[in-house]
């Protein structure tokens, strides 16, 4: 691939600018040496105006969601994607959400242009584990974990039952709720059967990947490990 073409892919600039860019000798090696659209290149080697690249192709971000950020390209902003750079969402494949949250909903949000592992990580027979912490308006009866585990709550409109969601009181109003599946507005529906309100809802982890301290707003990408990781993680509910 020529080296305009890279650059326009991961978002740098329409390939024409980017062929400018080149032609000024704005794009150079690590070395300072300027490329030429057609110079072998490696991701590592190349500089844009002195700097690094951003991610090479198949990169994994994962971003603590402020509540209010909508999780698309295309809708009344505020959008996630004002959170991350603008390169990100100029991306060819695009960096897209790894499922949604609710533009109520906080917390840890994966966005990736990896395909693949996009569809791996959303598909309902993979069954990544999420881990919300949810808020309800009224005190927890207690009874809600058994109606949870059972894989017998059937959600408003929908014919199957949900799959056993394990349920753990933290307090009188919040519990911590594993996800294997990810239906829409799950953990809010889910409760409303039993009669909650959800007021606040927070998504700690997806799979092994947690916020782990990320500040809300806040963003990184995943390291080799952290994907790894990710790759291995069980896939299947217990
Ligand atoms: N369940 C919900 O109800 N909302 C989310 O954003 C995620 C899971």
């Amino acid at each position: 691939m020529r080296l305009s073409q890279y650059l326009a892919r991961l978002g740098y600039a329409p390939r024409r600018d980017c062929e400018r860019w080149i032609a000024a000798r704005r794009v150079t090696d690590g070395a300072g040496r300027p490329l030429a659209d057609r110079s072998p290149f490696t991701h590592d080697d190349v500089r844009v105006d002195g700097a690094p690249l951003d991610p090479p192709p198949g990169v994994v971000v994962l971003l603590h969601k402020p509540a209010g950020y909508v999780c698309s390209l295309q809708d009344r902003p505020p959008l996630v994607y004002d959170l991350l750079p603008s390169r990100f969402r100029q991306r060819d494949p695009v960096l897209a959400p790894v499922g949604r949250l609710d533009a109520d909903t906080t917390g840890a949000l994966l966005l990736t242009d990896d395909g693949a592992l996009n569809h791996r990580l959303t598909s309902p027979r993979h069954h990544v584990a999420k881990v919300y912490l949810a808020t309800v308006a009224e005190p927890l009866r207690g009874d809600e974990g058994a109606a949870f585990a059972a894989g017998t709550l059937v959600l408003n409109g929908e014919p199957a039952p949900c799959a056993p969601a394990p349920l753990e009181a933290v307090d009188a109003h919040r519990a911590r709720v594993t996800l294997h599946e990810g239906r829409y507005h799950q953990v809010r529906r889910m409760f409303a059967a039993l009669g909650h309100h959800v007021t606040a809802l927070h998504r700690e982890a997806v799979g092994p990947i947690a916020l782990d301290g990320l500040a809300e707003g806040a963003w990184r990408v995943l390291s080799a490990a952290d994907r790894s990781r990710l790759a291995d993680a069980p896939r299947r509910a217990p």
